[in-house]
């Protein structure tokens, strides 16, 4: 039985794969909405067990990371804050492996545990430099939940402690994530086809 199409890009690829074309690419569905609502509970249940008894401060990096912090959120029974932070524009271009800082933190931190919240560590540098940033604040602990961790980012030294899914080196969208500022309302993730 073929899957509810929930936009007017979508089409079949192949059987009952659906695709969904943006731009110049196309993508298929890659995780679905039930999978990836599976592995929200799933990380929430390990947050509410790790930080049981404490207040943590919970910081989404906007904008790929607000359905995932939302769904994620509402599963966390624990008293814990919010603040929705942004990287600061590329300083130069990616290529040259410039780093972004954090923009919009207006918490106190000193003292915190802090969970940042992310869409998708591609090489891990930009999030593992911000932890560090973070740590050198005074912060109790710094910890990333990401939902999709990439291949590059496994080599990286700072690694996520709560990680939904591993994935090869590819480009996806959906949930929250875009190409070139579309895709962000998929209710589930796509990989390019
Ligand atoms: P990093 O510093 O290389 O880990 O870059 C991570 C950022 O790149 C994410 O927060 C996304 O904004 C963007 N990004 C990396 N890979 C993808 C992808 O496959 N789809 C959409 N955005 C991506």
């Amino acid at each position: 039985m073929p899957d509810k199409i929930d936009s007017p890009n979508l089409f079949y690829l192949c059987g009952p794969t659906l695709a969904m074309k943006i731009k110049d690419l196309t993508f298929k569905k890659f995780i679905s909405e039930s999978e990836i609502r599976q592995k929200v509970s799933e990380l929430a249940a390990q947050i509410n067990h790790d930080y049981a008894g404490r207040v943590p401060l919970f910081l989404p990096v906007l904008n790929g990371s607000f359905i995932f912090a939302s769904d994620l959120l509402r599963e966390i029974s624990l008293d814990c804050r919010v603040s929705f932070v942004k990287h600061s524009s590329y300083q130069g271009t990616a290529s040259t492996g410039q780093l972004k800082t954090l923009i919009g933190l207006n918490e106190s931190i000193f003292n915190h545990d802090i969970i940042l919240v992310e869409d998708i560590m591609d090489t891990g540098l930009t999030l593992s430099k911000v932890a560090e940033e973070l740590r050198s604040l005074g912060t109790r602990s710094v910890e990333i939940a990401t939902l999709i961790r990439k291949a590059p980012a496994r080599e990286h030294a700072v690694q996520p402690k709560y990680i939904g899914f591993d994935i090869d080196n590819e480009f996806v969208l959906g949930y929250g994530l875009d190409y070139e500022g579309l895709g962000r309302n998929l209710r589930d993730l796509y990989q390019q086809a």
